[in-house]
């Protein structure tokens, strides 16, 4: 590709002790064995001609461009598909080589477009390239049979393909199987009409391709390309960048003229990624130049009101003046803050740093809260430290993988191509999850056992894990003798022993065969390497921390943590979930998960900012929620977070949110919270700033500023202004200063700074003294806390249970194309492929009620009730249904209940019980919400009342 310089050496780099050593053109040259012959030689500087490899694929030796001639050997073999032999003498050049080449050339060209010049890979074509290398002058074939006339199958939002412009390299079906482990394509035909099709369909839309975008990469033409580059043009620069999607943190090329964004392409340096992406952060970011988008700070005394657009200066001042007499009228406490999982590390620490030093108080919290609060909890108690143990490339060396309560190839598709990678190579799966998601049986891949629970018994279903391994002494008895506190470890064995965690026992419960059970439990403690991966369907639960101790306890018990291949690996939501917790955004912890009652650190952030600070934990979401309806709590600044939208019982929330005198939002987008807002900061989008995120392994890596904010200020420039309004002085030139005051007082980021990250790429903390480069592995020699800790884990069933009005058990989740509330994803085509939320539910269960596949179904629960349209779905098992929460108006949270976590208050999104029918309308909220909505959109366009608002003389 033009625009990075890195020359691709044609086949995959490898790894071995053993060398040979080999001359080509005459030049010694020593690689490891099994290097190809073209890639050796492109270690000595010489390019050899290709057109079918790439160093991203494996060889496939189909287009006969890259013949050597070996000494003492006849014929001309593939220098990519030749391995590299000792005393191999190599030529690269000689006369009947240029004719041969030349000769392929030939017939490639005499197939092709002769168009280069108006062509939309004009100077980013191999082909074009390739023709050069060989001296191609003239084509001798014109008139014969050719595929010029083909249409090209333009049916994919993102990116065409021209069969007249395919070489048949098939480099994008290797792609598509290798990397992304879909499979969609295929070569239809043999010999001269040979083409590309995509299975399962008539066209890419239809077909089973999931649009990742692996084949465009790693087409060597105009053949498969972007829309945005045919229509625009071959971008000019490019900036490294992070997606701002999921936690899987892809390192991405954002590809621009001047400002204009043309192509995100994955990075092949990227450290999580390498050089792979998925629909949403490869072609979903046009949301971020929406018309939707809002630019200009907006006030309003009342949500009634319209919006008045006033400067950044009145709008901050108003917020401070606000702030200020809320305080005086109604005590320090009666203000707070929420953070957000979207934005940077850097904002995310300001906006907890604002809060506790400007506002005085620690009511900060985060959307973290609802998602993986019980990860944070649950890792701490056992291991020692609130976050996954691995990096994504540790699948590679896992034997067994156990997957609970995930599903990677919707919520993290780039780790789960990577995770189906290491499948195909032969590691065995089990599956733990109520519904039958796309890993228990995709090509090539089959579970080696689907443990279809009931939503609401993980608890259960761990320990019956756990009893089997205790009971049929496959314990790692050395490794817990070594690492774990005994006592706790003695306690454990005992309480887990007992029979009634025995998988017999709890069949009844989890629903699970307990010989599924016994065989799942001896197939993870019998591997080499066991690694345990799992999502929200193991957070979101009213035992979420329960089960993440009794996960950390199951990889203890059999010694799968601390080396590359094992561990306990939660896969993060949101980009920056992990690193919003890091930065201290709980109420009751400062950044690096140090409790604000601890002298010693309080004392730390005391002399660094200047003011004393509170030693007693602020508020938690729904408590802020609870004191605003007591009328104690009465204003909030939320940054790049819809609490109104993803927060348990929506009517609650709402409520809550309409009784509070200044709610104040920061975000790109009027979203559904800034509906109840009485001030609007506008937001920038990751491409508009500098600063980190931090992904599910725990890596800081850069988001770069690619064009100006199209509201002038990044967020945390607002949030500084506000604080030096409130008359807490901020004053920091460039995020790189926060990250410098980050690193000074949080020991875990010691040797973090812009220039180390730029020097390394990315970096996975802890990073100090003692692992300057990261830490790609946690608890190698020993645990973070020391020795291991073993937490007894009582099942509890959970209050929601199921009866005769509310017989089917609710659970929600993810899907590929939309991400979360939807904000972003729903302004832009993705919603080509999820334009609705939609209710999956058994056939038996949609047989009993009459429910057809597209009927309307009322879901009814103890919180309130929704109407969504249904999809009779043999994923599903008997008595549970499944939702999807990206729309608003869908309103799943109407129908989730106020129950969480016991220890984290996490919400228990996975469980409600609920009754399902045919209806003819939507719901009673829907019709409100529809309404408010649109009285809503009307504040935004209609001219307000002049003069209310006016900056200060
Ligand atoms: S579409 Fe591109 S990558 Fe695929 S076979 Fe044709 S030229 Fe090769
Ligand atoms: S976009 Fe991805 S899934 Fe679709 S055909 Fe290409 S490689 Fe396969
Ligand atoms: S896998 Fe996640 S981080 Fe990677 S491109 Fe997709 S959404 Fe972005
Ligand atoms: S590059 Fe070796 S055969 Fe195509």
């Amino acid at each position: 590709m033009s625009l990075h310089c890195h020359h691709d050496r044609g086949t995959p780099a490898r790894v071995s002790t053993q060398k040979v050593t080999l001359t080509i053109d005459g030049a010694p040259v020593t690689v490891p064995v099994g290097t190809s012959v073209m890639h050796a030689a492109a270690e000595v500087g010489i390019d050899i001609p290709k057109l079918c490899a790439t160093e991203h694929l494996e060889a496939f030796g189909s287009c006969r461009l890259c013949v050597v001639q070996v000494k003492d050997r006849r014929g001309f073999p593939a220098s990519c598909t030749t391995l590299a032999e000792e005393g191999m003498e190599v030529s690269t050049e000689s006369d009947a080589l240029f004719r041969l080449r030349r000769g392929v050339m030939e017939l490639y060209i005499s197939d092709h477009p002769l168009d280069c010049l108006t062509c939309s890979a004009n100077g980013n074509c191999e082909l074009q390239d390739m023709a050069g290398r060989v001296g191609l002058r003239e084509v001798r074939y014109v008139d014969g049979a050719n595929h010029l006339a083909e249409t090209a199958d333009v049916s994919n939002p993102y990116f065409a393909y021209d069969p007249a412009k395919c070489i048949v390299c098939s480099r994008c079906v290797r792609a598509c199987s290798d990397i992304q482990g879909t499979f969609a394509l295929t070569t239809s035909e043999r010999g001269f009409d040979s083409r590309i099709t995509a299975a399962g369909g008539a066209d890419f839309l239809s077909s089973e391709c999931v649009s990742c975008g692996a084949c465009v990469a790693a087409c060597p033409t105009a053949a498969l390309m972007e829309k945005s580059v045919i229509e625009q043009g071959q971008p000019q620069r490019s900036v490294t960048t992070t997606c701002a999607y999921c936690g899987v943190g892809c390192s991405l090329n954002a590809e621009l003229q001047g400002e204009k964004l043309i192509r995100m392409v994955p990075d092949p340096n990227g450290g999580a990624n390498h050089g792979h992406a998925c629909v949403k952060g490869r072609f979903a970011w046009g949301y971020a130049t929406h018309v939707d988008r809002i630019t200009t700070p907006m006030i309003r005394l009342s949500i009634r009101d319209p919006w008045q657009p006033v400067s950044w200066e009145v709008a901050i001042n108003h917020v401070a003046a606000e702030f200020k007499r809320l305080q005086g009228q109604y005590g320090a406490e009666s203000i707070g803050s929420i953070t957000s999982s979207r934005c940077s590390n850097e904002e995310t620490y300001l906006v907890q740093k604002l809060t506790r030093a400007a506002f005085g108080v620690n009511n900060v919290d985060t959307c973290a809260r609802v998602c993986h609060s019980p990860t944070g909890y649950g890792l701490k108690q056992t291991l020692g430290e609130s976050a996954g143990t691995q990096d994504f490339d540790s699948v590679m060396q896992a034997d067994v993988i156990l997957l609970i309560g995930a599903n990677p190839t919707d919520g993290h598709p780039v780790f789960g191509s990577r995770m189906k990678q290491r499948l195909r190579q032969g590691a065995k799966l089990i599956v733990a999850d109520p519904r039958a998601i796309d890993l228990v049986d995709t090509p090539h891949v089959r579970a080696a056992h689907h443990l279809k629970l009931l939503p609401g018994t993980n608890v259960a279903l761990i320990n019956a894990l756990a009893h089997v391994i205790v009971s049929e002494g496959l314990v790692d008895e050395y490794f817990v003798a070594e690492r774990c506190e005994p006592q706790a470890f003695a306690k454990w064995r005992a309480f887990i022993a007992d029979p009634r965690h025995a998988p017999e026992a709890s069949a009844a419960v989890t629903g699970v065969p307990a010989v599924e059970v016994r065989a799942a439990a001896r197939l993870y403690a019998g591997a080499g390497n066991g690694a345990i991966y799992y999502g929200l369907g193991v957070t979101e639960h009213s035992q979420g921390s329960t089960m993440v101790m009794g996960i950390a306890n199951l990889a203890m018990a059999t010694g799968n943590i601390g080396r590359p291949g094992v561990g306990v690996n939660p896969l993060r939501g949101q980009n920056n979930v992990q690193g919003s917790c890091d930065m201290g955004s709980f109420p009751h912890e400062f950044p690096g998960y140090r409790h604000v009652s601890d002298e010693i650190t309080r004392k730390l952030f005391e002399s660094a900012w200047g003011v004393p600070l509170s030693d007693e934990p602020g508020l938690r979401i729904p408590n802020m929620f609870d004191a605003a309806l007591a009328g104690s709590f009465k204003g909030l600044y939320v940054q790049g977070e819809d609490i109104a939208q993803s927060d348990p019982n929506t009517q609650h929330v709402s409520a809550a949110l309409e009784s509070l005198e200044c709610l104040v939002v920061q975000d790109i987008f009027l979203n559904e919270t800034a509906k109840y807002a009485h001030v609007f900061l506008p937001g920038a989008s990751f491409l508009e700033k500098d600063g980190t995120f931090t992904n599910a392994e725990r890596r800081i890596s850069r988001i770069r500023k690619v064009m100006r904010p199209l509201a002038t200020y990044a967020d945390w420039e607002a949030t500084q202004m506000l604080s030096n309004a409130l008359g807490y002085p901020m004053h920091y030139g460039h995020p790189s200063e926060i990250m410098d005051e980050i690193a000074r007082l949080t020991p875990t980021f010691h040797g973090v700074s812009y220039a180390r990250l730029d020097e390394l790429g990315s970096i996975q903390w802890p990073c100090n003294e003692a692992h300057p480069d990261g830490t790609p592995t946690m608890h190698v020699d020993e645990f973070v806390r020391g020795k291991g800790r073993f937490m007894l884990t009582e099942y509890v069933a959970t209050e929601e249970r199921v009866n005769r009005r509310f017989p089917l058990l609710l659970t929600t989740g993810r899907i590929l194309s939309q991400y979360n509330v939807g904000a972003q994803t729903r302004r832009t085509a993705n919603t080509i492929w999820h334009p609705e939320d939609i209710l999956e539910l058994h056939p038996v269960d949609a047989e009993d009620r009459g429910v057809r596949d597209g009927d309307w179904v009322g879901v009814q629960s103890r919180a309130g009730d929704t109407v969504l349209r249904a999809k009779i779905s043999p994923r599903m098992q008997p008595g549970v249904v499944y939702t999807t929460f990206h729309w608003p108006g869908s309103g799943a949270n109407v129908v989730t209940t106020e129950n969480s976590d016991w220890a984290t208050n996490c919400p228990e999104y996975k469980v409600t019980a609920v009754q399902v029918a045919r209806v003819e309308q939507p719901s009673a909220w829907q019709k409100e919400y529809a309404h408010f909505s649109e009285a809503q959109m009307a504040l935004l366009k209609s001219e307000p009342e002049a003069g209310q608002f006016h900056a200060p003389a």
